[in-house]
């Protein structure tokens, strides 16, 4: 979408995979769904770094509102848990230089059964804007999924009608594909800014690996579509949740930034350990991410069981000034030595200087010419992540 935004891909904070729908917030007050959750998240993102390393937006999934809209018609938030109202809110969130998000639903109800905007569009693009919000993410459920291609863009019109610039986050992609219909995806880029393509992400690397299995399967039809305003969405980062080991971990981080996918962490930021933390603050992973060229990188390689490393991927993005960031993923339960020729890597056969992204020490860590292969150790379900410069010989 051309609405000046998301022109690399969004980074931030999404409450939906660690917190869910909790919404008792006398038996979980640090969890429950609330404005204190989202004032200690924006809190944590200034005093931590993280709004320094680019995670920009904070964002409100699910469960936010009163089960019934107002006698005029209007969106309510929960009265309880957000006492101060999402104006207020969104001008704490402005105020410690971090970007605003809300959460709303294409149809009649949201996927938790809150108020959806089916048939009060207008009025809710109105509220939205009203409270200053800079990202929605409009969920599908109980919609008619095949009218989501007109839909959709028609209620980004109404966005972009209130003259506030707001990242549009869609699902009709996914909605439409686990419905077994082809999403119309040059439509989809052009009236959103990111769009999610398959089902949730949850916190298990199961998931993550199901997850990098779909993107990569259907890489032919999905990567030309992204680019700066427009990126495909394999759902958030698990990082820093129980669901994942510190490798596991890496491997997410290192995939998402090829794929050039939104960095959206999801979880506690009080209570991320450090390992976990230097995993979402990695500069080097992050640039990556953010690279200027804008191009999706894709799984390149992948061994069959039969071949002589069975189990790994090799995942490849191309970078501005001729670099690549190639990510390493050793799928089996224990290390690996493995050894790979710039054919299987998709390198050009040039000299390259080699940065490992997870252990920048002090600079150069290795060189590779045309004639030789690459050889390295990947820890169980790990990766290794480098980037490789072109190095014209002196
Ligand atoms: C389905 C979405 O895909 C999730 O990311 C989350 O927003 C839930 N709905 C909320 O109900």
């Amino acid at each position: 979408l051309d609405n000046g935004l998301a022109l690399t891909p969004p980074m931030g904070w999404l409450s939906w995979l660690r917190f869910g729908c909790t919404i008792d917030c006398d038996a979980k007050p640090k969890e429950c769904i609330s404005e204190n959750l989202i004032k200690r998240t924006a809190d944590l993102m200034v005093s931590e770094g993280y709004r320094d390393a680019g995670y920009q937006y904070i964002t409100i999934d699910d469960c936010w509102l009163e089960k019934t809209r107002d006698p005029e018609g209007r969106l309510v938030a929960d009265r309880r848990r957000f006492p101060n109202g999402m104006k207020a809110l969104s001008d704490y969130v402005h105020s410690k230089g971090l970007q605003f998000g809300m959460y709303e639903d294409y149809g009649t109800k949201t996927c938790e059964g809150y108020p959806g905007i089916k048939g009060n569009e207008l009025f809710d693009a109105d509220s939205l804007a009203s409270w200053g919000i800079d990202y929605l993410k409009l969920d599908g459920c109980f919609a008619d999924v095949h009218g989501m291609g007109v839909g959709y863009p028609a209620f980004g019109q109404l966005l972009n009608a209130t003259g506030r610039p707001i990242l549009y986050a869609c699902s009709w992609p996914m909605f439409q594909e686990v419905n077994g219909l082809h999403p119309n995806y040059s439509a989809v880029a052009e009236s959103c800014n990111i769009w999610r393509n398959w089902v949730d992400i949850r916190n298990s690397w199961a998931s993550v690996l199901s997850v990098m299995k779909w993107i990569g399967n259907h890489q032919d039809k999905l990567a030309s579509f992204a680019g700066p305003g427009h990126w495909n969405d394999p759902d958030m980062l698990v990082v820093g949740n129980s669901g994942l080991t510190v490798d596991q971990a890496q491997v997410q981080m290192a995939v998402w930034a090829i794929l050039a996918a939104p960095l959206m962490m999801s979880v506690d930021l009080a209570e991320i350990q450090p390992e976990f933390k230097q995993i979402l603050l990695n500069r080097a992973v992050i640039a990556v991410n953010q690279d200027k060229l804008g191009k999706q990188g894709l799984r390149v390689w992948r061994s069959k069981i039969t071949s002589r490393h069975p189990h790994q991927e090799i995942w490849h993005r191309e970078l501005t000034e001729g670099a690549h960031a190639l990510a390493f993923v050793n799928g089996l339960t224990h290390a690996v030595t493995v050894t790979y020729t710039h054919e299987e890597m998709k390198l050009p056969p040039l000299d390259y200087d080699i940065q490992d992204l997870y252990n920048l020490g002090t600079g150069i860590n290795q060189s590779l010419k045309p004639n030789e292969t690459l050889t390295l150790r990947i820890n169980p379900t790990g990766v290794k992540f480098y980037k490789f410069k072109y190095s014209p010989q002196k």
